[in-house]
């Protein structure tokens, strides 16, 4: 099995070093392949914009920020691209709006697509007047690598806030994959999850297996594989037992957009989730870089929701065989939202947020 301790990955092949689930190298954009963990660990390396845009489409990479950082990289390269076209910076920038409009149609729920996206284009269009197109080139990487590198710093500060929220002994219910695989390094939920446990909490994880993709039993089980934190998958629909029995203490999940209101989008099945988690009692915390808060829209219904190929829903095999009639047509919607009632709190990197989120959100996001 493929492992990696310490942060070294071990492999059948021997230790990989140490790496990021999304960073640049050699002048192009590697990411950890997450379509086929845990059966193979590969890397996967990128040279233009429209295989970056594919990438994310495909959910090679996965997970608000870590797609947020591709699309950043993405730009990178749309502007490497862009060399052999003109020389001009006007030329590079409508090459720039054209790549940025490009990855932003990739995937919609994230906000940090658009919000990294946002982030190099008013860069570059700022810097438009004063520097060389070539200039211009090395900029938008390095605001790229940044946008990486503060990344994994801002999973660390949100991990200490939400790890002072898990007391010993806690059973805590996970939705999704919301780890160092969902972002560049460390993770949203899971890294709270990750810190709380080196901080030597004894917690136990049940890990929502996250129907149709998988991404709990596929991608969080191997990641709590790697960290040593006991765990045990469950179907998402047994969550409601296990909150109903008194045995689970704290639900946590990610989120890919929360609106100004604190209503929360995220992997679908999340809002079922913190229903069950209202209704006995036991707090639901979203986690969330601050980059994930949309204060443009003020309520959930504004959050565009993806709907995948419902060959993910269909093409579910149990025993070898698929388990759908040839025929049979399905709906495969990617996102929920939850109402901002059923959210204890709200962990980002300025904190934890409580209610009244529509006038406490702004000002930690201002923070
Ligand atoms: O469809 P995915 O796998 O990209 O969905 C990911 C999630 O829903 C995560 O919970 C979310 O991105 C927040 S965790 C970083």
């Amino acid at each position: 099995m493929l492992r990696f301790l310490d942060k070294n990955f071990l492999t059948d092949a021997g230790k990989i070093p140490c790496m990021r689930t999304v960073f640049w190298e050699d002048n192009q954009l590697k990411m950890i392949d997450q379509r086929i963990l845990p059966a193979r660990f590969e890397i996967v390396s990128y040279s233009d914009h429209k295989s970056v845009a594919q990438a994310i489409k495909d959910m090679v990479v996965r997970g608000a920020p870590a797609i947020g950082a591709a699309a950043a990289f993405g730009l990178a390269l749309a502007g490497y691209e862009s060399a052999s076209r003109s020389a001009s910076t006007s030329g590079l920038l409508a090459d720039l709006q054209a790549a940025s409009a490009t990855l932003k149609a990739s995937r919609p729920t994230a906000v940090n697509l658009t919000w990294a996206l946002e982030r190099v284009m008013t860069l570059a269009g700022k810097m438009k007047d004063e520097r060389s197109a070539e200039e211009l080139r090395q900029l938008i990487l390095k605001e790229a690598q940044r946008i990486a590198d503060e990344d994994v710093e801002i999973n660390k500060r949100m991990a200490e806030h939400g790890a002072a929220l898990i007391d010993e002994g806690d059973t805590i219910i996970h939705h999704c994959n919301t780890g160092a695989l969902a972002a560049v390094d460390w993770g949203t939920a899971l890294g709270v999850i990750h810190t709380a446990h080196e901080q030597g909490k004894k917690i136990h994880v049940l890990v929502d297996e996250t129907r149709p993709r998988l991404q709990g039993a596929r991608l969080t089980a191997w990641e709590l594989d790697q960290y040593g934190i006991p765990y045990e998958i469950i179907s998402d629909n047994m969550a409601g037992y296990f909150l109903k029995a008194g045995k689970a203490q704290k639900v946590l999940f990610g989120a890919d957009r929360v609106a100004a209101n604190g209503d929360v989008a995220n992997k679908i099945g999340t809002y079922m989730l913190s229903l069950a988690a209202h209704d006995n009692g036991v707090p639901a915390y979203a986690v969330v870089p601050t980059s994930t808060i949309d204060l443009t829209l003020a309520h959930g219904d504004l959050i565009p929701i993806e709907e995948r190929d419902p060959e993910e829903v269909l093409g579910i095999q149990f025993q070898g065989e698929r388990v759908t009639p040839v025929e049979a047509e399905a709906r495969n919607i990617a996102f929920d939202v939850t109402p901002n009632r059923l959210i204890t709190g709200i962990v980002t990197e300025n904190g934890v947020v409580y209610p009244p989120f529509d006038v406490n959100l702004k000002n930690f996001v201002e923070r």
